[in-house]
C-alpha cells in the first residue's frame, strides 16, 4: 500500500527519501514521487512504476532541497499514473497522502465551484486544495491543516509542505500509520519505521488524529483542536540490515529459510522447563484467562489462515469455544457477545485496516480481554490491545507472508497452552509432551526445508496450468487454503483450497487431467478418509501430489506423487508442512517469471478498508 516519507534537515534530502522509498517497496505500489524545495523553488518529479525509475529520473534533474516528501503510490482514486502519483501540488502547498477521502466527491464540487481545477483523478488533490482555499481565508497553515482535517472523512497519513516557509514539515495521522524519525539537527516522516532505519531508529509514533510540525530541531505533537500531546520516544531494535536479501535471490526465498531461527526467536526466554513464562508471552497473570467461556480470532489473509489452525488448538486444548472470522466481514455484522469473552487479533504488520477497526469495535462490544498476535512492535494493533503476543519474525519484506505466518501459528500454540493450563485443560505431562516438541520445531524445519531441490522439480510440472487444487483435512484444511494463497499470489495460478470431504459436494466437476491436485497428507488420525478422497480424484483423472509424512498406501503411480516428508509430532504438523507448500509457490513463481516479492496489485501492508 502507498508509502510516506519526509525529511526537514540541513543536508540535501533526496537520497534519504529516496532510500526510504526503496524500503517501502515490499509495501507494493504502481507509481513513485519526489518533491523537494531549494531556495524558493519546488522540484517535483514523478514515475510510473518502480522507484529505480524514479531513482534514474532524480539522478537525470537532480532534485536538491534540505526539506523533502517523497511516496509510493497504490491506486485507489484513479489509475496509476503521473498524473494521480504524489506529491500533488495545489499553488504553494505540497502533499503526499496515504489512506483514502470518502466525502471527496462533494468537496469537489464545493471546490471547482470555488474556481479550482483538477490535474488529477484522486481523493488526494481534493483535500489539499481544501487546505489551500481554508489557507487563503485563515492565512494560517496549521489552522487551515486543522480545519481541513475535520471536514474529511476517512482516513490518511500525510506529510505537507509550504513553497512560502520552507523550513516546516507538517504532518497527521487518521486511519493510516505514520511515524516520526527523530535525528540529530535533522527530523523524519515515514509510513513504516523500515523506511527511517538508515536515518535513525528512534521513533514517535502518532495516534489517531494527532498532527505534528517537524523543523530541524523540534517535534511539536498536537490534537486537532490545537493541544499539545506529550509523546514517549521509541528506540526500535531492528536496524538497516533487517532488508537486506543476503544470499537469497528474493527476500520470500530468504524468509522462507530463516523459519528455523524466526520459530526459535518465537521461543526465546519463553520456555521455562516443562512451563511457559507467562510474562514473557502476553505480561498476563496466572488468572486472566481462568473463567473465559469463549473466544473470538478475527484476521485477514494469511493471518486469517493461522485464526482457523488457531481453533483447533484451542477447542482440544483449552475447551473454550472459538469462531475465527475475516476482519472485513466481522467489523459489519452485529456480533453477539457472551460474558467472559476474549477477542484475538492476528496480523503481521499490525496495520491492517479491517482488523484494527474490528478491534476498535470489539473494545465497544464488551470482550473482556483483547489480545494481538503481531510481528511489528509499536504498531497500532499493538498500542490498542489488552495484551501482545510478539510473533518475533523479524522484518517480513516479500509481499507473500511467509516465516510470520509459522511464528504466528506458534504463537497461538502457546496462547492455547496458557489458556489450557489456567483452566485446568491441560494435563501437566500434556503440556510436557506439547513443550518437548515445541522444543525440537527449528530444527525439524530445517529438515523440512532440505525439501527444496525436490520441491524446486516439481514446480515444473506445475508449468502452463491455469488452476490448481489443495486438500486438506481437519487441521490441515486451513493449511490447504494457505498453499492455495501462495501459490495464487506469487505465481498467478488459479489456486483453490478445500476440506477434501467437501469436494464431492462440487468442485470435483472442476477435475480433469489439466487440473494439478495438491494434497496435504500428514500421518494422523485422518489419513484414511483423506485417502478416500484422493481415490476419488483420481478416479476422474487428476494429476495428484501428495505431501504426506509416515507409512500409508499411497503409492507412486503415473497419476500420483508422493512428496515423502519427515514424521513430526502431530500438534506441528501444520506449522512444518505450511513449509513444502511455500517453496512450492516459490518455484513456480520463478518459473512463471512474476515478481516474487511484490506480486501485481498487492500490497504488505493494508492500511485501507
Ligand atoms: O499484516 P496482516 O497479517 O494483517 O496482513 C493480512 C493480509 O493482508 C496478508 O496476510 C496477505 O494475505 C498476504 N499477502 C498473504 O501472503
Amino acid at each position: 500500500m502507498c508509502g510516506i516519507v519526509g525529511a526537514v534537515a540541513q543536508r540535501n534530502v533526496s537520497q534519504i527519501l529516496l532510500e526510504g522509498l526503496s524500503r517501502l517497496e515490499y509495501r507494493g505500489y504502481d507509481s513513485a514521487g519526489i518533491c523537494t524545495l531549494d531556495n524558493g523553488e519546488c522540484h517535483l518529479i514523478k514515475t510510473l512504476g518502480k522507484v529505480n525509475k524514479l531513482k534514474e529520473a532524480v539522478k537525470e534533474e537532480g532534485c536538491p532541497g534540505f526539506i523533502g516528501i517523497a511516496h509510493t503510490r497504490w491506486a485507489t482514486h484513479g489509475v496509476p499514473s503521473t498524473a494521480n502519483a504524489h506529491p500533488h501540488v495545489c499553488d504553494n502547498l505540497i502533499m503526499v497522502h496515504n489512506g483514502i477521502i470518502e466525502n471527496f466527491a462533494s468537496l469537489k464540487e464545493d471546490l471547482i465551484t470555488k474556481g479550482y481545477n483538477f490535474k488529477s483523478q484522486t481523493d488526494t488533490e481534493v483535500l489539499l486544495c481544501l487546505i489551500h482555499s481554508l489557507l487563503k481565508t485563515s492565512g494560517n497553515l496549521m489552522s487551515a491543516f486543522r480545519t481541513a482535517l475535520k471536514e474529511v472523512k476517512g482516513s490518511f497519513g500525510l506529510a505537507l509542505m509550504d513553497k512560502n516557509d520552507p523550513e516546516r514539515l507538517l504532518v497527521a495521522r487518521c486511519g493510516s500509520p505514520l511515524i516520526i524519525g527523530l535525528g540529530i539537527g535533522e527530523n523524519f516522516v515515514a509510513s513504516d519505521t523500515l523506511a527511517l532505519l538508515p536515518v535513525t531508529r528512534r521513533f514517535i509514533y502518532l495516534e489517531e488524529n494527532e498532527l505534528a510540525v517537524l523543523t530541524t530541531d523540534t517535534i511539536e505533537v498536537t490534537d486537532l483542536d490545537g493541544h499539545k500531546v506529550e509523546k514517549n520516544i521509541v528506540e526500535s531494535d531492528l536496524d538497516a540490515e533487517s532488508i537486506s536479501k543476503g544470499k537469497y535471490r528474493h527476500f520470500m526465498q530468504k524468509e522462507i529459510f530463516e523459519q528455523p531461527l524466526s520459530l526459535q526467536n518465537t521461543l526465546l526466554g519463553r520456555l521455562d522447563n516443562d512451563e511457559i513464562a507467562l510474562e514473557t508471552v502476553v505480561g498476563i497473570n496466572s488468572d486472566t484467562f481462568k473463567k473465559l467461556d469463549n473466544i473470538q480470532i478475527v484476521a485477514c489473509g494469511t493471518s486469517y489462515h493461522a485464526g482457523l489452525v488457531g481453533r483447533y488448538w484451542f477447542e482440544e486444548l483449552t475447551h473454550v469455544t472459538t469462531n475465527v472470522e475475516i476482519a472485513s466481514e466481522y467489523r459489519y455484522r452485529k456480533a453477539v457477545v457472551k460474558p467472559n469473552s476474549l477477542f484475538i487479533t492476528i496480523s503481521q504488520s499490525g496495520e491492517t485496516a479491517d482488523t484494527l477497526a474490528s478491534l476498535r469495535i470489539a473494545k465497544e462490544q464488551g470482550y473482556e480481554h483483547s489480545i494481538c498476535i503481531c510481528n511489528v512492535n509499536g504498531s497500532s494493533l499493538v498500542r490498542e490491545s489488552d495484551f501482545t503476543i510478539f510473533t518475533k519474525a523479524g522484518a517480513e519484506i516479500g509481499v507473500a507472508s511467509t516465516k510470520a505466518f509459522t511464528t504466528q501459528l506458534l504463537s497461538l500454540l502457546l496462547l492455547a497452552l496458557i489458556i489450557g493450563k489456567q483452566k485446568g485443560c491441560v494435563a501437566q505431562a500434556q503440556q510436557q509432551n506439547i513443550i518437548e516438541a515445541i522444543r525440537k520445531l527449528p530444527a525439524l524445519c530445517e529438515e523440512f526445508l532440505a525439501c527444496d531441490k525436490n520441491i524446486q522439480s516439481l514446480a515444473e510440472k506445475f508449468s502452463g496450468k491455469r488452476h490448481c487444487l489443495f486438500l486438506g483435512r481437519g487441521i490441515m484444511y486451513p493449511i490447504a487454503l494457505e498453499g492455495a494463497l501462495k501459490l495464487k499470489e506469487i505465481s498467478y495460478i488459479h489456486a483453490e483450497g478445500y476440506a477434501a470431504g467437501e469436494l464431492k459436494h462440487g468442485p470435483i466437476a472442476l477435475i480433469d487431467k489439466e487440473m494439478p491436485v495438491v494434497v496435504v497428507a500428514p500421518d494422523n488420525a485422518l489419513m484414511d478418509k483423506l485417502i478416500s478422497n484422493v481415490e476419488e480424484v483420481r478416479a476422474r483423472g487428476a494429476l495428484i501430489y501428495i505431501f504426506k509424512s509416515g507409512e500409508s498406501d499411497i503409492k507412486n503411480d503415473s497419476q500420483s506423487k508422493i512428496i515423502n516428508l519427515p514424521d513430526c509430532p502431530e500438534v506441528l504438523q501444520p506449522i512444518l508442512f505450511t513449509i513444502p507448500l511455500q517453496l512450492l509457490a516459490y518455484h513456480c513463481a520463478v518459473i512463471n517469471g512474476t515478481d516474487v516479492d511484490q506480486p501485481r496489485n498487492l500490497a504488505k501492508s493494508v492500511t485501507v478498508e
